[in-house]
């Protein structure tokens, strides 16, 4: 096949919710319609538990099923679909974030009962950011909640997306009959738990007496008079305000009795972008470039302390990936070659010998990687948009075995290099400070450093506010800025550097007094 037909092959996408509302049930169910799975159950939640915060054992299964479950490939009606799989838990929040930037789509889950949630919105923001195309499912149907239009209305607000609905519900809860496609204009009639999914009555004109006969006359008044002011409130599907992350479509459905799935995943192969143009520092590069390139996303580490392989997940963005094949690592500026790159089919892994735009290629890494690196054939090309963002907690952190100190700062480095948190030193006096974006990573670190590194460190409190990247185009304003701010200033891993405000006062009178500095959120400016 040629690079073209692969590019056109191929649709690789992110499910993001809240924890709970079916993000893993709805995942499941797609790749039941694809194949890749035979029966319900086969693929693991990855979510932690809330109870977990300190739970070692959780920590490590979740870390386990990441892997396995991290990318899932599928086929459906000529298609290859990738679904990257993005954490739950807000404490991985930032994984979810790198994960977006290589997703060309997604799709969100809503719980009809609890409408738009805290962790939805988050994410939904960095997706609106990079005008990411969304669908939304609205899951649950089964049980009682929101009023359709209530929850069309949070979504628009809460989200701050357009939405028009291409499905509406029949009823709800105990209620529940079905849902009205409205993108191909047919009832879908509900069965709870029916293995088979309900072909579906073709019913073009919603006056007809069919509709009655099937729902009753009370529901299909109801339904007749909700679908009138859908037409009239909601604009028509159009694909390229949907392509620019304008209007987002809502479907209605219960992943768990696999309903209204196979309407959005329809939809979602007709109206979906295949693999996008990615921003390089120096140009845009497209998929359909003979040349291949591609960038590191996310970095797992290898539990097992026999194996201290990492696996580098990589995005193809140009041209074809070849195994045993020579590419420059931007960073390191010199050639590395693969010899087992990794596809991913469901929870099966498979060594391949080419990959295309849009796919996922497991690496194995022995400590080459970090997060953001980009590969090319030859040319300098540095994908832009991969930042780290603002930490929100941060601790100082000790070394408490000084005979290890070899292994604490080389398990720092390669933890802070997957991403795990980001490491600031001091510039007055050189202490360490870890910043995280959840309190869960604060354990991740002290354990894996204990197992993975044999050394010991523990944590002392450290007030700290915010962490922001510090930039001056005058470079005698930013000496005198660094001689007077010496004691809240650090260092990145990247050498770049970094403001520690102990609170937003503190960081409002800094940019105040230093007008020509500026102050910067995430690490990309
Ligand atoms: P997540 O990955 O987004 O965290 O959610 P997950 O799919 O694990 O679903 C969370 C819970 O919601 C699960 O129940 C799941 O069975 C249930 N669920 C998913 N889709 C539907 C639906 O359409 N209707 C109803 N009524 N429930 C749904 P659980 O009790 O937490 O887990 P389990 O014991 O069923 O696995």
């Amino acid at each position: 096949m040629s690079l073209k037909a692969e590019i056109a092959k191929r649709k690789t996408f992110g499910i993001v919710s809240h924890p709970d509302a079916g993000k893993t049930t709805l995942t499941e169910k797609l790749l039941l319609f694809g194949g890749a799975i035979q029966e319900a159950g086969a693929v693991k939640s990855n979510k932690i538990k809330k109870h977990a915060t300190s739970d070692f054992m959780e920590i490590e299964k979740q870390r386990g099923i990441s892997v396995a479950t991290s990318v899932m490939a599928f086929e459906y009606r000529d298609k290859q679909i990738n679904i990257l799989d993005t954490p739950g838990h807000k404490d991985f929040a930032e994984d979810t974030y790198r994960t977006l930037t290589a997703v060309d789509s997604v799709i969100v889950v809503i719980d009809v009962a609890k409408g738009v949630e805290e962790q939805t919105e988050r994410l939904v923001e960095v997706c609106r950011m990079r005008k990411t195309p969304i669908i939304v499912f609205i899951n649950k149907l089964d049980r009682e909640g929101k009023d359709g239009f209530d929850l069309l209305d949070e979504v628009e607000e809460k989200l701050g997306i357009k939405v028009t609905p291409l499905s509406w519900p029949v009823g709800m809860g105990s209620q529940f009959q079905g849902v009205y496609n409205l993108y191909e204009k047919n009832l879908l009639l509900f069965s709870p738990h029916s293995k088979d999914l309900e072909e579906g009555i073709k019913i073009t004109n919603i006056d007809d007496n069919l509709l009655d006969k099937k729902v009753g006359d009370r529901a299909a008044n109801q339904l007749r008079e909700d679908l009138e002011i859908v037409t009239q409130v909601y604009p028509d599907l159009d694909r390229d305000a949907y392509l620019n992350g304008e209007i987002s479509p809502v479907f209605f459905g219960s992943a768990i009795n696999n309903f209204g799935v196979r309407e959005l995943l329809d939809c979602f192969v007709d109206i979906a972008p295949g693999p996008l143009p990615r921003m390089t520092e120096e140009r845009l590069v497209r998929p359909e470039e003979e040349a291949f390139s591609g960038f590191v996303f996310k970095i797992h580490a290898n539990m097992d302390p026999k194996h201290r392989d990492r696996i580098a997940f990589l995005r193809v963005v140009s041209g074809t990936f070849q195994r045993n094949t020579n590419y420059r690592s931007m960073r390191l500026n010199k050639m590395i070659k693969f010899s087992n790159p990794t596809a991913f089919m469901a929870s099966k892994k498979s060594v391949i010998d080419e990959a295309f735009p849009g796919d996922i290629v497991g690496l194995y890494d022995s400590g080459n990687f970090k997060i953001g690196d980009s590969l090319s054939e030859g040319e300098t090309l540095i994908f832009k948009g991969i930042p780290s963002f603002s930490p929100e907690q941060f601790r100082f952190v000790n070394n408490t075995d000084p005979l290890k100190t070899k292994q604490l700062n080389k398990g720092l480095d390669q933890l802070m290099d997957e991403g795990v948190a980001q490491l600031f030193t001091k510039v007055d006096n050189g202490r360490k400070i870890i910043g995280t974006v959840g309190a869960l990573q604060f354990d991740v670190i002290q354990y894996r450093l204990k197992h993975e590194y044999g050394a010991s460190c523990d944590y002392e409190p450290v007030n700290l506010h915010k962490a922001c990247w510090v930039s001056c185009n005058d470079p005698k304003a930013l000496q005198e800025f660094i001689s007077r701010r010496k004691r809240d200033l650090a260092y990145d891993i990247d050498e770049k550097l970094v403001f520690l405000a102990e609170s937003a006062w503190t960081l409002k009178m800094a940019q105040e007094n230093h007008p020509e500095v500026k102050f910067h959120f995430t690490s990309e400016f």
